[in-house]
């Protein structure tokens, strides 16, 4: 493989094993901290003249807006690119895409489907890039996930977490998730719809996969659940709503858990289904705070990935 150039390869944000425990627990403390400053009125600008373009092949309100905003805030600009406006959507190659854009802008963030087509433009990037979710893949959710629960409960490091549902690129994050932040995850999925066998064993000390979502609840410090069916899967809508109806995180699910327990989703959700209208409106439920944070985690990614080879701490500039 040859890049346009010799220079040092950038990092990228691939998935959340890109990170090291320390970057990434500096990550969370950053976000926090950035949040506060702009809760307290303060601008702070460190990205003036600094472009982010975003390729979304797939729909978005919380990663479009919250990098948008997140970058206009940082003092820089994003671009919005589809495929149905690009000449992505007209079978440019990803590899002479990647050579083009990172000429032009300093990072670029990928909402795709197949995994490969985001590490394919990676590695022909001169410039960093962020995986803004793939099927197998959605590590953005997992910063603002975690930063939510230390928010709330403090260190996640040794606390039991419980993921029901669909073993897709939610559960392979928290996954992923586990081994970084060193907590324990209960997984329970439909027979036939448990994670990818190689994520769950590279993490086996951290994982355990159930079918019974009552038995993996029990002793939860937080309870995470996703769509039943992602996007690119709503043919399988119908077939999955019966597959998947006794996974639904139910009142009497919660109460299975610690009663302390948090209850977390990425969104957009589907109330009667994977969840319940009193769960995800309830008092456990932190939900929006977990989706504002996208918008703090992903402004600490990027001082992380353009300005910063030290984790969490302040760029000198
Ligand atoms: N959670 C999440 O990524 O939401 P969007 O699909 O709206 O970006
Ligand atoms: N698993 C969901 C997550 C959406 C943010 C999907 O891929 O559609």
């Amino acid at each position: 493989m040859t890049r346009a150039n010799s220079q040092t390869p950038p990092k990228h944000f691939l998935t959340l094993l890109d990170l090291n425990p320390g970057a990434a627990t500096g990550l969370i403390t950053r976000a926090t901290e950035l949040k506060q400053r702009r809760q307290r009125g303060e601008h702070y600008r460190p990205l003036i003249g600094y472009t982010l373009a975003m390729v979304f092949e797939k729909s978005s309100t919380r990663t479009r807006v919250s990098f948008e905003a997140g970058m206009a805030q940082l003092g820089g600009t994003a671009l919005f690119l589809s495929p149905k406006d690009t000449q992505l959507g007209r079978g440019e190659p990803i590899e002479d895409s990647a050579r083009v854009l990172s000429r032009m802008v300093d990072v670029v963030m990928i909402r795709t489907f197949e995994h490969e087509t985001l590490t394919r433009f990676a590695d022909y990037s001169q410039v960093p890039v962020i995986n803004g979710l793939t099927d197998r893949f959605h590590p953005c959710q997992l910063l603002a996930d975690m930063q939510t629960y230390t928010e709330h409960r403090g260190p996640i490091q040794g606390r039991r977490v419980v993921f029901i549902g669909d073993g897709n690129n939610m559960c392979h994050s928290y996954i992923n998730a586990a081994r970084l932040f060193d907590f324990e995850l209960h997984i329970a999925c439909p027979p036939g719809f448990e994670p990818e066998p190689e994520i769950l064993a590279a993490a086996a000390d951290h994982c355990t996969l159930l079918d019974d979502p009552a038995a993996a609840v029990e002793d939860a410090d937080l309870v995470v659940t996703d769509v039943w069916a992602s996007m690119g899967q709503e043919s399988e809508e119908d077939q999955r709503k019966a597959l998947f109806a006794d996974f639904s995180v139910t009142s009497a699910l919660m109460a299975r858990a610690r009663s302390n327990a948090l209850f977390m989703h990425c969104l957009p959700a589907h109330r009667g289904e994977e969840v319940s209208a009193d769960v995800i409106d309830g008092p456990q439920s932190v939900v929006w705070d977990e989706a504002e944070n996208r918008l703090h985690a992903q402004k600490a990614l990027l001082e992380w990935l353009l300005l910063d080879q030290r984790s969490g701490s302040e760029p000198a500039h």
